[in-house]
């Protein structure tokens, strides 16, 4: 069965070939929708509390499920055509999605859509970094 490691929560379970990313997260305990509006760092507990309530249910909707896949992007099923359309085809009405896939085009999911056939390394509630690291500078 493969392995599935949560970076941030630092915890490893064992899921069915094929299983969805999302659903068995949520056996496990761990949220990985992001907050209201899909912003969040994962590390505010009260946004990331409210993002328990305002999301789609797994249906690639909301876009709020955003996660990285930092090792086995291999061992997961091919983007499907709702995370091309919420990452690439139609930034109206929500931007942020797509804002927050420019950098990361190889390793951005959404859990809910995400088949997991082998082991996978995962960052739930990626940071949104819409200006870039010297916006300011
Ligand atoms: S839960 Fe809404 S897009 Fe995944």
């Amino acid at each position: 069965m493969p392995l599935v490691k949560f970076i941030k929560e630092n915890k490893e379970i064992e899921v069915p070939e094929g299983a969805n990313l999302r659903d068995e997260a949520n056996k496990a305990g761990i949220n990985l929708n992001c907050a209201l509006s899909g912003i969040s760092d994962g590390v505010d507990q009260l946004v990331h509390a409210i993002s328990k309530f305002t999301h789609c249910p797994g249906w690639g909707l909301c876009g709020t499920c955003r996660v990285l896949v930092k090792k086995g992007m291999e061992n997961t099923n091919p983007l499907t055509t709702k995370e091309q359309v919420k990452f690439k085809w139609l930034p109206v009405p929500d931007p942020i999605p797509s804002l927050a896939f420019i950098g990361h085009e190889d390793e951005m999911r959404l859990a809910c859509q995400t088949r997991v056939m082998g082991d996978i390394e995962v960052e739930s509630a990626p940071p949104l970094n819409v200006f870039g690291e010297n916006f300011f500078s």
